[in-house]
């Protein structure tokens, strides 16, 4: 059994996932708990105590079965970095990682968290090698106020884990023999997490500072609503757009929506093409969404004509069998918005 922790600038949300007779999947508990928007932001824990409390309540509401979990993170104050270094045995690989790290962080060794993923080998001449890989720094006082506030909760992190990993995994819709690779974008309701996979395996991962709540708080302003009241306008309109509803040309919400799309779009060719540069070989063939923001009506099909490759909501759950004794369905959250949670349980029954 295992739990994933999603713990979004929105909402704490997890799943539960059993490994059944013949290897099948089930995810047999799921549930959420909204936050306020000052619990936290930016995908940063600021208000501990606030998110201790949503996750009491989580745990009394879903009655997850342990109180161990995985737990995600994703934060502007996360460096990702591809380093490219002499192939190395495992321990010289982490000092020499280390040491790069030093030169190359924005931020003070001493108070960074490291981890390091191997992408690739490749050879560099005739009989050397050369490794690839995507170093990851978090600030530690960051990762302790996340920590801070599962464990006073009463649970067990057992594994801190980036958003972006937990996506590739729930995400990848190429089983992990074939190679193809595609570009998995979350767009969340403060972070929007960006990577690029081959077959499972990460190649790129950005995140931006850029959500749902921009287009919140612009109508907060605007029409002068409280945060609540903004947030219902702006899903309204959302879904009567969905549903093929021409809003008028003045109509705040949906001038709102479309310069939230038109800034998400902006930045996935961004890193598309900073990818591109890096990897002057590799053909992108497919873009995959998830994260409620992605759910803006006119954002998949803008990005499938500016990016020109197919794009498709990601569904987490369906790879999943679903146990039917589930939770009542006020603890439901939409299962593209689960794919987080989803990733984080995999990666530890992997
Ligand atoms: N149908 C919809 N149309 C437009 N926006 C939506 C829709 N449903 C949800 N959202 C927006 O999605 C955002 C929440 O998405 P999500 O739950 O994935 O974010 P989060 O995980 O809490 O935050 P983050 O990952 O950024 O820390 C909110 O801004 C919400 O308004
Ligand atoms: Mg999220």
């Amino acid at each position: 059994m295992a739990i994933g922790l999603d713990i979004g600038s929105s909402a704490v949300r997890a799943v539960q996932i059993e490994r059944k007779r013949a290897g099948t999947l089930r995810l047999t508990r799921r549930g959420e708990v909204a936050l306020p928007p000052e619990a936290v932001v930016d995908g940063d824990v600021v208000q501990p105590e606030v998110v201790t409390e949503a996750l009491r309540g989580l745990w009394k509401r879903a009655r997850f079965g342990q109180r161990t979990v995985a737990v995600g993170l994703a934060s502007q104050r996360v460096t990702v970095r591809q380093i490219d270094l002499p192939d190395l045995a495992d321990a010289e690989l982490r000092d020499a990682v280390r040491l790069q790290a030093q030169d190359q962080l924005p931020i003070p060794i001493d108070h960074a968290l490291l981890d390091h993923v191997v992408v690739e080998r490749y050879a560099v001449g005739d009989d050397r090698k050369n490794v690839r890989v995507l170093l990851v720094a978090a600030e530690q006082e960051m990762v302790e106020r996340l920590l801070s506030a599962v464990t006073a909760a009463k649970l067990r992190p057992a594994v801190v884990d980036l958003d972006a990993f937990a996506l590739i995994r729930s995400l990848a819709s190429s089983p992990a023999e074939t190679d193809q690779v595609e570009i998995i974008v979350d767009v969340g309701a403060s972070v929007t997490k960006i990577a690029v996979h081959r077959g499972g395996s990460p190649l790129f991962v950005r995140m931006v500072r850029l959500g749902g709540d921009s287009a919140t708080r612009a109508l907060q302003e605007v029409l002068e609503l409280g945060w609540d009241e903004a947030e219902a306008a702006k899903l309204e309109a959302s879904g009567a757009m969905a549903g093929g509803a021409e809003l008028d040309a003045d109509d705040e919400r949906a001038r709102v929506l479309n310069d939230g799309v038109q800034r998400v779009i902006t930045e996935v060719q961004r890193s598309l093409d900073f990818f591109r540069a890096q990897h002057p070989d590799v053909a992108v063939k497919r873009a995959v969404l998830s994260g409620g923001a992605s759910l803006a009506p006119p954002l998949a099909d803008r990005l499938e004509a500016v990016l020109e490759l197919p794009v498709e909501h990601g569904a987490p759950v369906e790879a999943l069998e679903v146990a039917r004794s589930g939770p009542a369905t006020d603890q439901r959250s939409a299962d593209p918005l689960l794919a987080v949670a989803v990733g984080l349980a995999l990666g530890l029954l992997r």
